[in-house]
């Protein structure tokens, strides 16, 4: 009679020493398979762990022979009794590691292939192969995990909301596009040849309309798709949590996203966040750290030294000052101890790194302590208490180096990195080279959750290619009411009620106060560019709804996917997905995307181009 694995009695990872003595049956995964002379030794795994079994030739024969046929990932179920460890077997490392299954019985469930890679979290496997085989991937343990963590996430979202008197509400994919900053994916359609759907980028203009539709309290956990590169934290579809609320100021919609945040990181990793979360300025988080999604968690705070660097004969500095750039720094204590190498000479150096992105240099000086100036030659003011040296520390004469070590707060030991050019690519230089300065130098803490409201965002921001305005959010988000007579004289001064949630240099959620009265939308797509026709055919249904009696509103959209890549603390948005695609959007498990047939093609009307190869 083959065992009832219906009838399993507990998972693997939660055998325990209470069920000593006790039967049990047990399904899962082969993991190992030891031969000591004997007795066999499984490790099976199901999705909570590992438990060991052991198989006895002179109690069990036949189950002893079964285990000698078991092969990794053989899929088996096995009746046995839970027996405490001798004090010697006990494996510290494993959560059940203080018992084992004296196993009296097994079914082979299925056998296995050899898997191309073991079922362990210590693989050093390419994304692709991972990807292609993504069943034997996430069995895994981080892999697991990561699930289960999105599902408690994602249940705590709408236990929160629930009680918080949000209602769930979906909103279409076929969709016509909403301007999020992104390319569409489009959808053609069969019943009019030459149409398109695209995919929602985010729900932004269905929940505003829901609002106008009365809701009041909206949520939805909704998928989103942006046909963009793909990176490190982006993929082309993802999942955000989308909230919008009616008859809201900025702080209600902050108090009920930090309500949900503090609740989740309380429930799944037992760490209390404070409230309210620390709130900074768009423009004091550029100035310091270089980016709108500044990581808290290390100082290492750039320092504007255009005024000293003036003053100097290199090139790079006056050069850039000359074009209306500016001169930049970041000071790092001890830094004098990096070798040349590190800093200019290896591939990987910090040079290159900046080079990279676009940097033509990485001018940079070490702090010494000066000389003592020899007797005779003191005089007040000579007191320079540093030196610099190496790198551009020629520029500097002891004055100079005065007011540089006093701008920068520099001491001896320490080592200053310099970014000149124009201010927005002095900020994308520097902020890079903080996140590496401090990875390589261990000086982010552990264990540390730094929680920040990013606030008073610019409303509008100006491209040059183009000479057009863009909105920094998007295209719907409020002006500060103090900042509207603006849009009319300095359009780029006009701040937004727009806020980022940012966690440890993750931006986590995004949101804003809306445009609820449409003289004002009519005008912000007035500056944007768009002539009362276009907004007509692109946006005439918002327009006739903020006609009808709009509520002010506002929201917010946080990523779950972002959000699980934190509490689990992985390096990859990809683990945080079940079947996720590659940096080149492709699913190498189903192969898709992938051709499709010709009469496919002509249901709607499509030709491929010639140079679309078969
Ligand atoms: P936004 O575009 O800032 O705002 O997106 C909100 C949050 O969604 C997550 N996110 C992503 N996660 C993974 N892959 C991506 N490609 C990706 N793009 C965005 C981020 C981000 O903070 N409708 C507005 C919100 C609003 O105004 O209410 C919106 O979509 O965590
Ligand atoms: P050099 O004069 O070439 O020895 O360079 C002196 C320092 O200036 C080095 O640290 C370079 O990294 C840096 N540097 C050189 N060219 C540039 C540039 N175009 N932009 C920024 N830094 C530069």
């Amino acid at each position: 009679m083959p065992i009832a694995y219906n009838q399993r009695t507990c998972y693997c990872g939660q055998v325990g020493p209470h069920q000593a003595g006790q039967s049990v049956i047990v399904a899962g995964w082969v993991h190992n398979r030891r031969d000591h002379g004997g007795m066999v030794f499984i490790d099976l795994r199901d999705r909570e762990g590992l438990v060991q079994l052991k198989f006895n030739p002179e109690t069990d024969p036949k189950a002893h022979e079964t285990a000698g046929k078991l092969r990794s990932e053989f899929c088996v179920c096995v009746r046995g009794d839970v027996a405490l460890r001798p004090q010697s077997m006990i494996n510290p490392k494993m959560r059940t590691g203080t018992v084992e299954i004296n196993v009296h019985e097994i079914d082979i469930l299925s056998a296995s292939e050899t898997p191309r890679f073991m079922v362990e979290d210590e693989i050093n496997v390419n994304d692709e192969l991972r990807l292609e085989y993504r069943f034997l991937d996430l069995r895994r343990p981080t892999m697991q995990k990561s699930l289960i963590t999105r599902h408690r996430a994602v249940k705590i979202i709408r236990d929160y909301f629930n009680d918080q008197g949000f209602i769930e509400i979906e909103t279409p994919f076929l969709t016509k596009s909403t301007p999020e900053g992104a390319r569409d994916f489009l959808v053609p359609s069969r019943k009019q040849p030459g149409m398109f759907y695209a995919l929602p980028q985010s729900p932004q203009l269905f929940k505003q309309l829901l609002m106008m539709s009365g809701f009041d309290k909206y949520m939805q956990i909704v998928r989103c798709f942006r046909d963009e590169d793909s990176r490190k934290d982006r993929q082309p579809e993802f999942t955000q949590l989308d909230v919008e609320m009616s008859f809201v100021q900025v702080d209600d919609v902050l108090n009920v996203a930090e309500g949900y945040l503090v609740r989740v990181w309380k429930e799944i990793l037992g760490v209390d966040v404070p409230r309210p979360f620390v709130r900074m300025s768009y423009q004091n988080a550029m100035d310091d750290y270089g980016i709108d999604r500044p990581d808290t968690r290390y100082d290492l705070r750039i320092k504007d030294v255009t005024a000293v660097c003036r003053k100097t004969e290199f090139k790079i500095f006056t050069g850039a000052i000359e074009k209306g750039g500016v001169v930049r720094c970041i000071r790092v204590p001890g830094g004098a101890d990096m070798s040349q190498n590190e800093i200019e000479k290896a591939d990987n150096s910090l040079q290159n790194i900046l080079k990279g992105i676009g940097a033509g240099g990485l001018p940079y000086v070490k702090v010494d302590v000066a000389q003592p100036p020899s007797a005779g030659s003191s005089q007040p003011g000579a007191a320079v208490p540093y030196a610099l040296k190496t790198g551009v520390a020629k520029f500097f004469s002891p004055e100079l180096t005065a007011e540089l070590c006093a701008a920068t707060g520099a001491q001896a030991g320490d080592a200053l990195f310099f970014a000149a050019d124009t201010i927005d690519n002095v900020c994308k230089y520097l902020a890079r080279l903080r996140e590496e300065v401090a990875r390589r130098r261990n000086l982010i803490p552990a264990g540390l959750w730094n929680f920040l409201w990013v606030i008073d965002f610019p409303l509008l921001e100006h491209h040059a290619e183009d000479n057009r305005y863009y909105a920094v959010h998007h295209p719907f988000t409020s002006p500060m009411d103090e900042d509207v007579h603006l849009l009319e004289s300095d359009p780029l001064k006009a701040r937004a009620k727009a806020y980022d949630v940012v966690v440890n240099g993750v931006e986590l959620a995004g949101g804003s106060i809306r445009i609820h009265r449409a003289d004002v939308q009519s005008k912000i797509f007035k500056l944007l560019s768009l002539t009362p026709e276009e907004a007509e055919l692109k946006f005439g249904f918002l327009l006739k709804a903020l006609r009808h009696g709009p509520p002010p509103h506002g929201g917010f959209a946080m990523g779950v996917d972002r959000l699980v890549m934190l509490l689990c603390g992985l390096d990859s948005l990809q683990d945080t997905f079940s079947f996720p695609k590659t940096a080149e959007g492709y699913c190498p498990m189903t192969v898709a995307p992938s051709p499709v047939d010709q009469k496919q093609l002509d249901e709607l009307s499509i030709r491929l181009a010639p140079s679309v190869k078969k």
